[in-house]
């Protein structure tokens, strides 16, 4: 076995947030001079992992060999981690756009001479790093006047640097051009040739394929398949969404014959309709299109004006659907004040009455309106917002983006109930997840989302066929109509 065919890094990892599995001993295998990618959909625990790994997130229990040497995870950290030769590249850029490449590098290696930083020395390195890699670059430049792609290679040139042994790189392309991408994958290729090994966190298959010389898929917390260079992308796209049916899911009733369409959404690429008592679902990887989708749908695209009779479960709860440091009652209120009024004044029984009604609907623990948002559970916080959206009066459409990311089972229970309610009662009910799941639990139909268009979509018997997941699967990662 040559030097670099070894095994350099070798982990096993379980992590828990709260009620939130994040790993079930998931496993990664890297060798030495290869370019090892790590697939799998949003949550399926792929940067959990790799921050395990270098250090940014502690393990409840595992095991960590670099290099050769056990490394004790209960003790692991980032300055451990880099002593052993592992660097990583985050997916949103860390440089400092104030000071120059030179000056960022200088702060990563804490160059000191006579207590400044050795700038001259700094630039020195840099670019005979640089160099070494083809990529020419100018130490002196400031970062934040260099091109995202620029600031990417400049900070990889740092990276590679430190990292002798191990350079991780999580979903480093979603920002990227195009040309840029292939000149990173070409730069990620030359960084293994010279003996250092390249985990690449991706979920585009066509990079996989492109650069990878094995590849391990993660989903829901657990590596499903190890697969080598050369493996079919479809057999790549299956694993990561699993190739089991469908589970028997509890169907809703099917919208009355003739139910007005609610929604629509005609635009090239995308036609959607969703009728009263319909529950369509859209799934699709992050950043095909989805979110755009879900801002025109629910009056958040720049211009538009908010629909009152639609109602919107945010994607993020924290930043668009609460207010942490308000009560459950504060939250109730937002953007329903016009309910609980009497002529200009907020009528206080009216606010304990809709605040309780809100509460109990999805079973909120605790029931208390004076406790702050923040107190609840990630479970129980989704569930308040999903009370106060759906509670609107009026409300004929319901536009859902994720309803259920990062909850806990029973939690999603609940919301899966309120949301099959809303369908029953006659309103138009979107569902977009990256969870099919989710979807099959859910929709009378689900269409798939990529590159900003509806790729494909299922229905009926055909969402409730055993090949309906590896069908969708297809689609997620561009396969076209036809070939699914
Ligand atoms: N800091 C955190 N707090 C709570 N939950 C988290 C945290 N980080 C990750 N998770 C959860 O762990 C799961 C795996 O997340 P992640 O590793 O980011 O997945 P991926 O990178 O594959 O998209 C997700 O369900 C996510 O919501
Ligand atoms: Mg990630």
């Amino acid at each position: 076995m040559s030097a670099t065919s070894e095994l350099v890094l070798a982990v096993r990892a379980s992590k828990r947030y709260g009620d939130c599995v994040a790993l079930r001993d998931a496993r990664l295998e890297v060798k030495g001079g290869t370019v090892h990618a790590v697939v799998g959909e949003n949550g399926a625990g792929k940067s959990t992992l790799l921050k395990v790994v270098y250090g940014l997130v502690r393990a409840d229990a595992g095991e960590l060999t670099l290099g050769g040497d056990r490394v004790d995870l209960a003790r692991h950290g980032v300055v451990a981690a880099q002593a052993k030769g592992v660097g990583m590249v985050h997916q949103h850029g860390m440089l400092v756009p104030t000071l120059s490449l030179a000056e960022n590098a200088a702060l990563g290696h804490e160059r000191l001479r006579h207590g400044l930083l050795d700038l001259a020395a700094a630039e020195r390195e840099l670019e005979a790093a640089a160099s070494a890699l083809e990529q020419p670059l100018d130490g002196g430049a400031l970062a934040g006047a260099l091109t995202v792609g620029e600031q990417q290679r400049a900070e990889i040139v740092m990276a590679v640097a430190r990292a002798r042994r191990v350079l991780i790189l999580d979903e480093p392309t979603a920002l990227l051009a195009p040309r840029e991408v292939d000149r990173l994958l070409a730069m990620l290729r030359m960084i293994a040739d010279a003996g250092c090994a390249v985990v690449l966190v991706t979920h585009k298959l066509d990079e996989v394929a492109a650069v990878a010389d094995a590849v391990t898929v993660l989903r829901a917390g657990a590596t499903v398949a190890e697969l080598p260079r050369g493996t079919p992308t479809q057999d790549v796209a299956r694993a990561m969404v699993g190739g089991e049916p469908p589970p028997p899911g509890a169907a809703p009733p099917p919208p009355a014959a003739g139910a007005p369409v609610v929604l629509a959404v005609r635009r090239p690429g995308v036609e959607l309709e969703v009728k009263a008592g319909e529950i369509v679902g859209i799934a699709g990887i992050e950043g095909n299109g989805q979110r755009e989708l879900v801002h025109g749908l629910a009056g958040l695209a720049p211009g538009a004006t908010r629909d009152p009779t639609v109602a919107h479960v945010a994607e993020d709860r924290q930043l668009h659907g609460l207010v942490l440091d308000g009560t459950l009652a504060d939250n109730v209120m937002l953007g329903r004040d016009a309910e609980v009024r009497r002529g200009w004044r907020i009528d206080r029984e009216r606010v304990r009455a809709l605040t309780e009604r809100s509460l109990a609907a999805l079973d909120v623990r605790p029931p208390a309106p004076a406790l702050p948002a923040r107190a609840l559970s990630g479970g129980n916080q989704q569930k308040l917002v999903v009370a106060r959206e759906l509670g609107r009066p009026g409300v004929r459409a319901v536009v859902a983006a994720q309803p259920t990311r990062g909850v806990d089972i029973a939690a999603q229970a609940v919301i899966h109930d309120r949301l099959r309610a809303a369908a029953e009662a006659g309103v138009a009910v979107l569902v977009v997840s990256a969870d099919l799941d989710e979807l099959f639990a859910l929709c009378h139909r689900v269409a798939v989302m990529h590159r900003g268009a509806i790729a494909g979509e299922l229905a009926g018997d055909e969402l409730r066929a055993p090949d309906a997941r590896a069908r969708l699967g297809a689609w997620m990662v561009g396969a076209r109509m036809e070939d699914a």
